[in-house]
């Protein structure tokens, strides 16, 4: 091998664990990696409307906050807590003014309640006249198991159908917002733990993504079809006559939110001490956490790609690559949102 040959492949290879430790860690740490981005740069959004699902508190509130303090016009945020929303708009109006806080209209809404999401879509579809940016943040954690009222798994229901159906409901408007000259942005928060969906998964049927995983297995899995949907909708809609209709996929980090520090200790009472405690010097902050989000609904012109932390295009794993999964999960997420709903919500691109 020559020397340039060799130089070049352990530069590559330096780089690759640089930019895993950016992806994953904060502080120094996130400014090894080949690509840089920062909040600071996120362009002004005078005028622009966006919806943000967890945007009140953790990574989705850094996202809410950053498009805000860039004059964002108006911003829907989705979530469940009204206290929450409470100590988010106080500390918006405290820091970036009254005026910023007044442009936040809450809807709380559960995820996983399919009906409620095409309500509360349909009445922010009625309410705007466009809609430039749509975050799907909002996120179960690594939990146990559990059924949701309509008898499907919660982390599939929160973290991937309900966002697919609030993704439909405000499609149109994103369309024609499009159509009038814009450049709209969708992104689905995925993470690296997708590689821990299980092996055999195969989006077959809703016995299969009802069977019991683990908490690992049960998360991995809702992050991997956040990466399916991510290349369908680019497949279907952004490649089928809506080019600046975009969609990623985002992996934040590990960052420290309610999520990494107290969620963590349902299904792991002490081990889950290691996570929340042990980990936290080395988290990323929520503001660090939104960073690739952040780039992915302001700034990249380019769709279905996993953008890892700060802002660097990654290679998912093989089974979110997968054809044969994507159309299974999709034909699966239509099926199941149908039957468990009697028709009142649907699937549509
Ligand atoms: N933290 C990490 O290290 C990490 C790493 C990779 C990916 N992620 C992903 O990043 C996203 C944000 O998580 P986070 O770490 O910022 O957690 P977090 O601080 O716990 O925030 C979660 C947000 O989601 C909302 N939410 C939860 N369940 C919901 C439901 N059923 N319906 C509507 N909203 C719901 C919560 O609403 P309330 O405020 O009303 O409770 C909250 O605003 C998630 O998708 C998560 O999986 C996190």
């Amino acid at each position: 091998m020559s020397t340039t040959a060799r130089t070049g492949a352990d530069i590559s290879t330096l780089q690759k664990i640089k930019n895993t430790l950016a992806e994953n860690f904060g502080g120094p740490t996130s400014k090894l990696g080949s690509r840089q981005f920062s909040l600071d740069e996120c362009p002004d959004l005078t005028g622009k409307v966006a919806v943000v699902t967890g945007g009140s508190q953790g990574i989705g509130f850094g996202v809410a906050y950053t498009l805000l303090k860039h004059n964002l016009a108006k911003l829907y945020i989705i979530s469940l807590s009204s206290d929450k929303i409470e100590k988010a708009k106080a500390t918006i109006a405290a820091e970036l003014g009254r005026d910023k806080a007044d442009r936040v209209i809450w809807k709380q809404c559960d995820l996983a309640d399919w009906r409620r999401v095409k309500e509360v879509a349909e009445a922010i579809a009625k309410d705007t006249d466009r809609l430039d940016i749509l975050v799907n943040n909002s996120g179960r954690g690594i939990m146990n198991a559990q059924l949701t009222d309509y008898g499907v798994d919660r982390h599939m229901a929160v973290n991937h159908m309900g966002h697919v159906v609030l993704t439909s409901y405000l499609l149109p408007v994103m369309k024609k917002t499009a159509e009038q000259g814009n450049v709209v942005r969708i992104s689905n928060q995925s993470s690296n733990a997708h590689k821990g969906a299980p092996a055999d998964t195969k989006f077959a049927s809703l016995a299969e993504i009802n069977r019991d995983s683990g908490p690992n297995g049960q998360y991995g899995r809702s992050k991997l079809a956040g990466l399916l949907y991510t290349r369908y909708f680019d497949r279907n809609v952004t490649q089928k006559g809506h080019p600046n209709v975009l969609m990623n996929a985002t992996h934040p980090g590990f960052v420290s939110t309610k999520q990494s520090t107290e969620d963590i200790h349902e299904p792991y009472p002490i081990s889950g001490y290691a996570m929340s405690y042990g980990m936290d010097p080395f988290k990323k902050s929520q503001f660090e956490g939104a960073v690739p989000t952040v780039f992915a609904v302001t700034t990249t012109n380019n769709s279905g790609q996993f953008i890892c932390a700060p802002a660097t295009p990654e290679k998912a794993s093989e089974m979110a690559r997968s054809d044969e999964l994507m159309e299974n999960l999709m034909e699966l997420t239509k099926n199941v949102v149908r039957e468990r709903t009697g028709g009142e919500s649907v699937v549509s691109l």
